[in-house]
């Protein structure tokens, strides 16, 4: 048997890979929203909301935000198993890794070196995830496995009452994550342990023991100890000093050690708030509810904007998204969050002022979304994160959809562009599939867009004579090159040394899967059975190979599955 060359997770359909059509996104002007006026000079407009299937959108917004993201929150459907009422063999958890996969890699394509992912999960798939996501980013990109205490009520119900989901923690570069990645700002709680009571000019401290456990100790640090009263103080029973006799001296002359208000108690060491924690937490990896909230204040909030409406069941708390975004943003960077749901990221980016793109799949992203952000940008959404950002409103975004594929069969079964696209939509295609930037210009009818400052395309579906392409080779000269995309040309492809001649849309037919809108997890979309397996299948409560086939049938929809 061949030795496998590394350690990795394999799984049903690892190898299948999608084809993927970057499409172009539409705007819908009549749901995108800015509000009537500025609130500062640092409201942010140009967000994005895009409808439709995220893997077709992340490939959509690829060229153009590649290496741009800062932060991306994900917080993908659980795999809890409610997909399929049977499964066997990992069916659901080899599709679920896929699909996954297939995302993943394009985000981690999308985000900056100093960039970090962070995907909420639970057990069912947390374990499997974390090697997915050690095979996209690198082992080493590894950052940490936050707990967050999602609930604070025991589930009578189950074996164990789980009151925490995951968040995995992954950086583009650990090391430049490491060094620009923030500190958490001190909590009101924190900063209330520090006290000034001799009135220290540097500042409030708070104070820790000045001995240590004696088992740890060297022999400079057993001594009797005189302190400025003059009182004979020992380590007290199975403890040392922390510091030898001398640093103990220097650090009294320092005013560093505290012997209480009188001056005649035991020796504790001052803690600065300004040497420390003043410039902000680490951040911990224990999250608890009462600092970022829980599932149920979730749903309270995003009920309470909607006047007590259940619009969306499993939302994330504005204070959870509010942390990430604290420790790794900063004003005006770039957020992405490509499963939506009822929107929390958006709605914490804005009040954070951070840019964020959004992408959801289903109807709420225009009956809940939509409304949720029209809310906070007119001001009128004052639960969740609003006091602690101190939000007033303000910005927009503008909504977009993703156009239909750019080809279409005709009644030969033949490819065609599709009928659906005006002139300025094909360019905008073509400049996506050829790798060029799209930006028409106003004066210039030929140049649609440009891969370098000399590179040019030109897209038409007119068949161009051998006139028109030398008077467009004379105009584009020697020193810069055109590629031209048109319905047919008169000549040889290489007549003209600055040109290249391309027809459409055979020059894109083989470049990726057209007509396909729905990469979503979906029995449709299952992998086929390998043609290998046993065809015919006997009834009963027959072996595990009949158990498979009867299964993959009912995910394929022939027929429903039996009951095991
Ligand atoms: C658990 S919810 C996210 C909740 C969100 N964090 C919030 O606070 O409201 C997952 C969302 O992902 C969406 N989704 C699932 N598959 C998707 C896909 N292929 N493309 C885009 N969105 C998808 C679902 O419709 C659902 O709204």
């Amino acid at each position: 048997m061949a030795q496998k060359q590394k350690l990795e997770l394999t799984w049903i359909g690892k190898d299948k890979r999608s084809h993927l059509e970057p499409r172009v996104l539409i705007e819908d002007p009549e749901k995108s929203y800015h509000a009537k006026t500025r609130v500062t000079d640092k409201d942010i407009f140009d967000n994005r909301l895009i409808f439709g299937d995220n893997l077709l959108a992340l490939k959509a917004i690829e060229q153009e935000f590649a290496g741009k993201i800062r932060c991306i929150y994900v917080d993908p459907p659980y795999n809890t198993g409610a997909a399929f009422t049977q499964y066997d063999d990992g069916i659901e958890h080899s599709l679920w890794l896929s699909l996954m996969r297939d995302r993943f890699e394009i985000l981690a394509r999308l985000l900056r070196p100093d960039g970090s992912l962070w995907v909420s999960i639970d057990d069912n798939e947390a374990g499997y995830l974390r090697v997915l996501l050690d095979e996209v980013f690198g082992r080493r990109n590894f950052v940490a496995t936050v707990i967050w205490e999602k609930r604070t009520t025991r589930e009578n119900r189950r074996v164990f009452s789980f009151n925490h989901d995951y968040v995995l923690v992954f950086a583009s570069d650990r090391s430049q994550f490491e060094e620009k990645r923030n500190l958490l700002p001190l909590s009101n709680e924190v900063r209330a342990r520090y006290k000034n009571p001799d009135n220290d000019p540097r500042g409030p401290w708070q104070s820790i023991s000045a001995n240590a456990m004696a088992g740890h100790g060297t022999a400079s640090q057993f001594y009797t100890l005189k302190t400025p009263k003059g009182a004979l103080l020992d380590p007290p029973a199975g403890t040392c000093w922390r510091y030898t006799r001398r640093r103990m001296e220097e650090e009294i002359a320092k005013g560093n050690i505290w012997f209480g208000k009188d001056g005649s108690g035991v020796p504790r060491i001052k803690k600065f708030l300004n040497d420390g924690e003043g410039g902000g937490l680490t951040p911990e990896t224990i999250w608890k509810a009462e600092d970022v909230g829980t599932t149920d204040t979730a749903k309270k909030d995003l009920m309470a904007a909607f006047d007590g409406e259940a619009v969306f069941d499993t939302p994330k708390p504005e204070g959870l998204i509010k942390q990430i975004l604290e420790i790794a943003t900063s004003p005006g960077d770039l957020v992405l969050d490509s499963f939506a749901g009822s929107g929390t990221t958006g709605a914490v980016a804005q009040k954070m002022r951070r840019r964020w793109i959004m992408v959801e799949l289903r109807e709420h992203c225009r009956t809940v979304i939509v409304p949720r952000l029209r809310r906070v940008i007119d001001g009128q959404n004052p639960t969740g994160v609003t006091e602690a950002t101190n939000w007033k409103g303000g910005g927009g975004f503008r909504y977009y959809y993703l156009a239909p594929s750019l080809l279409d069969r005709d009644r030969f079964g033949n490819y065609v562009i599709s009928k659906q696209y005006n002139a300025a939509m094909l360019a905008e295609a073509m400049c996506k599939q050829m790798a060029f930037t799209y930006a028409p210009s106003d004066t210039v009818y030929w140049q649609h867009g440009h891969s370098t400052e000399q590179d040019f395309i030109y897209v038409t579906t007119q068949t161009l004579s051998r006139e028109q392409l030398q008077k467009l080779s004379d105009e584009v000269g020697p020193q810069r090159s055109l590629l031209v995309c048109c319905g047919a040309f008169r000549c040889k492809p290489d007549a003209f040394p600055n040109l290249t001649l391309t027809k459409i849309p055979q020059a894109v037919l083989d470049r990726c899967e057209w007509g396909k809108d729905d990469y979503s997890l979906n029995v449709a979309n299952l992998p086929q059975m390998a043609p290998d397996q046993p065809a015919t299948v006997s009834s009963g409560n027959g072996s595990r190979v009949a158990r498979r086939a009867r299964n993959q049938m009912a995910l394929f929809g022939a027929e429903p599955g039996g009951a095991e």
